[in-house]
Parts: C-alpha cells; sequence; structure tokens
C-alpha cells in the first residue's frame, strides 16, 4: 500500500528539499511522483538537459526510503518549443489557437510535439530507468483533460489517415457516414476535416468517427512513451492517469495497454452525496483492470482551486474517501500535491503540506492516514465478488452525446444514476463492456445502450442463453457501430432475447434535475429542461410497485409470442401499454424497460430485479448514507451521514482483532470486518 502525492521540487528553493523529505517520512509516504510539470526545468533549451537537480532530488529521496514514480514530463512543452514551432499548437473547433501560458498546450497529432516527447522520455528513461528509487513511470498527465478535441491541421491530417486505415476505400467511408445526405459525398480523403464548426449538425456517423479517432490519438501518444521506456529495459509498470468516466477517452480499449490503472478523483464536499459519484469511479477503476490494485493517483487533501466554490472537506472526510478506495480495489492513496504551491494558478488547491505548515488539521489527518494505511493488513486482490454488471460502452455514449435524437439523454449522468440505484442498497456492481466477459455475473444491466455492435449483441445474447439475466432499459440497441438503423427497425440486434422492438419513442417533456442529485466528480451532469405542453412522465405499475418513467415512454411492438408483460403504463398516452416485458431464451431471461426510470424507480427496480436474479446486498444495512463495500473477505462500512449510525452487524475487526457485536460508526467513521453478518 503505496502513500503519496505530486511532488514538485523545481518550485522550491533546495533548502525546503531537506524539510520535505523528513516531513514525508513524518506523515508514512512511500512514494511521489515527480516532475509531471518539469519539462522546462528538465530540457531549458531544445537539445540541453539538466539533470544536476533530478538526481539530487531522486537520490535524495531514495537516501530516506521513498520511492519515486517518475513522471514523464511531456505534458506541458515549455513556450520555447511551442515559440520554435508554433504548428505544434493545438485548435478549438473555430480555427482559434491555444497558445502557451497555462498547460497542455499541444496537438496530440503534431509530429513535432512527438519529435520532442520522445526526445525527453528517451533521454529520461536513458538516465533514470535503472535508479533504484524508481517504482513507476507515469506517461504524461490526464491525456485530454484541458484539450478534449483538437481540430487543428495536424489533426485534420491525422484524421485522414486514421478514416483511410479504417475504411480503406472513400466509396466504404461515404457509404459508412451516409454522405448522399445533405450533398456531403467526398471525392478526396483530403477534403475531410476534423469536424470543425458548421453551419448546423455535422454528420453524426463523422462525429463518432472523430471521437474515436480522439481517443485513438490520445492512446496512441502514451503506447509511444510505453514502448520507450519498455526498450530501454526498465522493468517498473508503466501507466498514466485516467479521469474517473472522462468522456473523450475510451478506458476499456486504454485499460490493456496500461500495467495498473491510476485514478484522479475530487469528490464534491459541498455535495453530501458525491461519496456515491466517488463509489461510481472507483468500480469503474477497479473492473478496468480486474486482479490488479489500482493506483488512486489524485485528489485533494482538502480543498481544491478549480470549482466556483471551492469547500474545504470536514473533518475525517478525506480518510473516509480514502478508505473508500482502499475498500473498491485500490492499491495506492496519493494527492495532489504535495506541498501547496506558494506561486502559479494552483496556489489556493490544497497540499499534504499546507501554506499554513504542520499546526494544522489537513496535516494532522495527513500524518493520521499515513499511519492507517501503514497498518492495514495485506487486502491481496480486489475482488468484490460483485454479481452484478453494469454494461456500458464509451461509443454509445459519444453517439448519444451528439445531437438529433428524439430526445435529450445524458449517459455520462445516467450510467452513474444507475450505479447509484444499487450502491443505495449495498448491491455490489462490476462493470463491463458488452462485447466484454460477462460470466461470472447473474444480472447485467445494460441501461440505455443506444449503439450495440454486432459483437455487443452476440455477447450479450449469448449471456442470456447461458443463463444470465439482463434487463435492457430504454433508448438501446437502436443503430449499429456507423450510429446508422439497420435493417428492420429498432431493437434489431438483440431481438432475439428481448422479442420486443419499439415502434415509438414517445420522447417526454424532461424533468428538471432535482437538487443534490448523484454526481460523479466533473462527469455527472443534468439535462437541460425545456418545460411545454406535453407529458412530462408516465407512470409504471408493475411488480416493484409505482414507478415514475421519464425521457421517454416508448410504445412496444411485442413480437415474440413467448414474451410477458410484467409491467404496464399507468398513465398518459401510453396507459395499458407494455412497460416491462421479459422473454426467456436458453437458461436465462431478458427484460426490456420501455423508459427511464426516476432516481427512485431504479431503485425499485433494481431491487426487484437482483431478487429475481437471486442477488443480495452484502449485508442489510439500511441506511443510505452508509456504504457497505466488499474486498476478497474483508468488508468496509463506511458512514457518510452527518449522524452517528449503529448497525446490527458483527463480525471480526480488522485492525484490532476483537470481535464486535455492532457497530457504532460517528460521521465519517469505517470500520473493517472479517466475516462479517
Ligand atoms: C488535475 C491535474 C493536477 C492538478 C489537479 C488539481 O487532476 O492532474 O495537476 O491540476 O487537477 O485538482
Amino acid at each position: 500500500m503505496h502513500y503519496g502525492g505530486d511532488y514538485n521540487p523545481e518550485q522550491w528553493n533546495e533548502s525546503v528539499w531537506q524539510e520535505d523529505v523528513r516531513l514525508m517520512r513524518e506523515a508514512g509516504v512511500t512514494m511521489v511522483r515527480v516532475g509531471v510539470f518539469a519539462w522546462a526545468r528538465i530540457q531549458p533549451e531544445e537539445g540541453v538537459f539538466d539533470w544536476d537537480w533530478l538526481d539530487r532530488v531522486i537520490d535524495l529521496l531514495h537516501e530516506n526510503g521513498i520511492q519515486v514514480s517518475l513522471a514523464t514530463a511531456t505534458a506541458t512543452p515549455p513556450p520555447w518549443a511551442t515559440t520554435a514551432y508554433p504548428e505544434m499548437l493545438p485548435q478549438d473547433e473555430n480555427g482559434s489557437t491555444l497558445w502557451h501560458g497555462s498547460r497542455q498546450a499541444y496537438a496530440p497529432s503534431s509530429p513535432v510535439y512527438r519529435r520532442l516527447a520522445r526526445d525527453l522520455v528517451t533521454a529520461l528513461v536513458e538516465r533514470y530507468a535503472h535508479h533504484p528509487a524508481v517504482g513507476m513511470w507515469v506517461a504524461n498527465n490526464e491525456y485530454g483533460c484541458h484539450l478534449n478535441y483538437d481540430y487543428s491541421d495536424n489533426a485534420a491530417v491525422a484524421f485522414r489517415a486514421w478514416l483511410k486505415k479504417k475504411y480503406g476505400s472513400l466509396d466504404a467511408l461515404n457509404e459508412a457516414w451516409g454522405t448522399m445526405f445533405w450533398s456531403q459525398r467526398y471525392t478526396s480523403f483530403d477534403e475531410i476535416v476534423p469536424m470543425r464548426l458548421a453551419p448546423y449538425s455535422l454528420n453524426p456517423g463523422g462525429l463518432l468517427d472523430f471521437k474515436r479517432f480522439t481517443s485513438d490519438t490520445l492512446l496512441e501518444l502514451f503506447v509511444m512513451e510505453r514502448d520507450i521506456i519498455r526498450a530501454s529495459g526498465a522493468t517498473q509498470p508503466v501507466t498514466t492517469n485516467f479521469m474517473g468516466f472522462f468522456p473523450p477517452a475510451d478506458y476499456w480499449k486504454w485499460a490493456p495497454e496500461l500495467d495498473v490503472i491510476c485514478d484522479d478523483n475530487y469528490a464534491d464536499p459541498n455535495d453530501p452525496v458525491s461519496f456515491r459519484g466517488a463509489a461510481f469511479t472507483r468500480d469503474l477503476m477497479r473492473s478496468l483492470k480486474k486482479d490488479v490494485p489500482w493506483v488512486l493517483l489524485e485528489q485533494a487533501s482538502n480543498d481544491v482551486n478549480w470549482r466556483p466554490t471551492n469547500a474545504p472537506k470536514a473533518p475525517g472526510q478525506m480518510q473516509a474517501l480514502s478508505m473508500q478506495a482502499v475498500a473498491r480495489g485500490a492499491g495506492s492513496i496519493n494527492f495532489f500535491q504535495w506541498r501547496q504551491s506558494r506561486r502559479g494558478s494552483e496556489r489556493f488547491h490544497s497540499g499534504m503540506v499546507p501554506h499554513a505548515g504542520t499546526g494544522t488539521r489537513t496535516w494532522r489527518e495527513v500524518t493520521d492516514l499515513g499511519e492507517t494505511l501503514k497498518n492495514l493488513p495485506d487486502l491481496g486482490g480486489t475482488a468484490s465478488g460483485a454479481k452484478i454488471a453494469i454494461a456500458f460502452d464509451w461509443e454509445a455514449r459519444w453517439a448519444l452525446d451528439a445531437p438529433d435524437h428524439p430526445g435529450e439523454i445524458d449517459y455520462g449522468a445516467l450510467i452513474p444514476r444507475w450505479h447509484a440505484a444499487l450502491h443505495r442498497q449495498q448491491l455490489l456492481v462490476d462493470f463491463v463492456h458488452p462485447a466484454g466477459d460477462l460470466s461470472g455475473y447473474d444480472l447485467v444491466i445494460a441501461p440505455h445502450l443506444y449503439l450495440v455492435s454486432d459483437e455487443s449483441a452476440a455477447n450479450l445474447t449469448g449471456f442470456v442463453r447461458e443463463g444470465g439475466d439482463l434487463l435492457v432499459a430504454a433508448f438501446s440497441d437502436v443503430v449499429d457501430d456507423a450510429d446508422a438503423f439497420r435493417e428492420g427497425g429498432f431493437q434489431v440486434a438483440l431481438r432475439d432475447v428481448l422479442g420486443v422492438a419499439v415502434e415509438e419513442f414517445g420522447a417526454l417533456v424532461p424533468p428538471v434535475a432535482a437538487a443534490g442529485g448523484t454526481s460523479a466528480g466533473d462527469t455527472g451532469g443534468t439535462v437541460s429542461a425545456v418545460r411545454g405542453p406535453g407529458e412530462d412522465h408516465a407512470d409504471v405499475d408493475g411488480p416493484f410497485a409505482a414507478v415514475r418513467g421519464e425521457f421517454f415512454a416508448e410504445q412496444l411492438q411485442v413480437l415474440d409470442p413467448s414474451v410477458e408483460v410484467l409491467a404496464r403504463f399507468s398513465s398518459g398516452r401510453l396507459t395499458g401499454e407494455p412497460a416491462l416485458t421479459a422473454k426467456r431464451t436458453g437458461a436465462g431471461r431478458a427484460w426490456y424497460l420501455a423508459t427511464i426510470p426516476d432516481d427512485d424507480g431504479m431503485r425499485r427496480i433494481t431491487q426487484w430485479a437482483a431478487a429475481e436474479s437471486g442477488v443480495s446486498p452484502v449485508l442489510d444495512v439500511p441506511n443510505e448514507m452508509v456504504e457497505v463495500s466488499r474486498r476478497g473477505d474483508v468488508v468496509t462500512i463506511i458512514n457518510y451521514g452527518a449522524e452517528s449510525a449503529r448497525l446490527a452487524v458483527s463480525g471480526t475487526d480488522v485492525a484490532t482483532g476483537a470481535a464486535v457485536s455492532s457497530v457504532d460508526l460517528d460521521p465519517y467513521g469505517w470500520i473493517m470486518l472479517r466475516d462479517a453478518r
């Protein structure tokens, strides 16, 4: 279990370094990430490297028994680079250049940027690949974080090459994108631009490919650095830091390229249920690479600087969220950053060592956490034993995020809401790609899987045949992987198992987002509500009592005589029409839900489906501000509520070895138990 943070010694006079390592030891720090934004310090001009200071830092850390996760420093080229090679600067969709003076000012597909980054990483690994202090390599930083999409000429050239490789011929591309529509037909790849601002809606197939291209391009940068590191003979794990349910990067595709998954998470202290969004991303990180403990590479010791209001964390909240990460599979807990910066944009962002020094609550909590982590027993692997999985796909998200649908829904907010529905009931859940390994799950929930590839459909179908229960919810299986309709209407790919098809989507006036809803860090969103004369919801009566459906009330055609109608709409235009159907195929069942339930409805429906599938909560703890999770044979219970919680739970306290017959937890209190009952 490593403990540490981002260490940026280049911002400090060397005399501070001595105090830094002394305090690191006091805090129980075992590993720090060095050099993440140090390109300008390491390479003051092209062809000139200054290693002396970095040698001294790394040696100093090593002498003090602190390992280094060495950043490759490629996240921000210095101004000398972008001044000499302005063609490496990125552009927005209007063609405006994004200049240096902040960070991340480079076009990911720029050959010049890539050459400079290669030179830097090559020089770094030549020097430090075999340094005994180096325990991990972290390439770049949060790929795509600020610059989600680049529309520069570099992007144009690379996008065309990517498309040529994908389609082989222009005819195939024209066919896939349906360019006979609106006279969009291309006669040369050189006519294609990277989806820049246009007078009106861009081609959906083109938009989807541009998002695929962007994710692939960023991944290419990671792979380029990783391969340089590997070629040097370095044997440490190589990684980069993810950002939860980050829209532009398909982490399902990225994960196999990383040795270990790292995540940055900044739960908002102003949101009383931000622990749910944090649980969501932690479950996602665990699911991206099962069996390898993931690294919480960044979190804040206290407040951040980038929200409109940056509330401090409550006493104990930082430790509770850290233990949540451990309980959900993390093997290392770290912060941005070690020492608060005196200058620069982040001077108000908390650090492990605050401006106010060590006589502070932050420092006490930082040292307490170090002590706690040091004393944790070996928790072994990461397996939660979840029997429920949520199947989601970045490609479905990208396609849904495009305009021009019967109704706007926000997949990036809905997937966390389905997770929250299960989380509120202490039902454990993993995430899976719809074409991924589903064996081991009793229930797979595929919410709003608008785009389904043939491969995903075959996989989900196979899961049902072999005995799994599949719950598919509204606006699923609508298009193929070109964002085009299949022959035969909707729900064609999953028709064998669903036995129903949507005739009309029945868009409803969207709900006004409830205050204090679920939040998944920065990725949770709300849907803008335009009120109108139409219906804004449709009630559903079924085996889970009444549920309120929103966004869509789909009119279903029952196509297979073996389909059973389990619930019907009980209000509005579709009163009496099927709202939830069931069909058996092989040894399993598939349910189709023709609407999107509100939060309470999601809770009821998932409760019903879990019970049908024989899945029970980890423990019977009916307090929604208390979270119960499992890692191997250890159950962790955390109270995020403002009130103390007394729970009728028994077990063996992992910390003390004592038998407990009930559990009392103060706000942000937590306990790890074996043999929990
Ligand atoms: C990101 C970056 C860090 C820092 C933090 C601040 O996660 O990777 O360098 O800017 O945000 O919260």
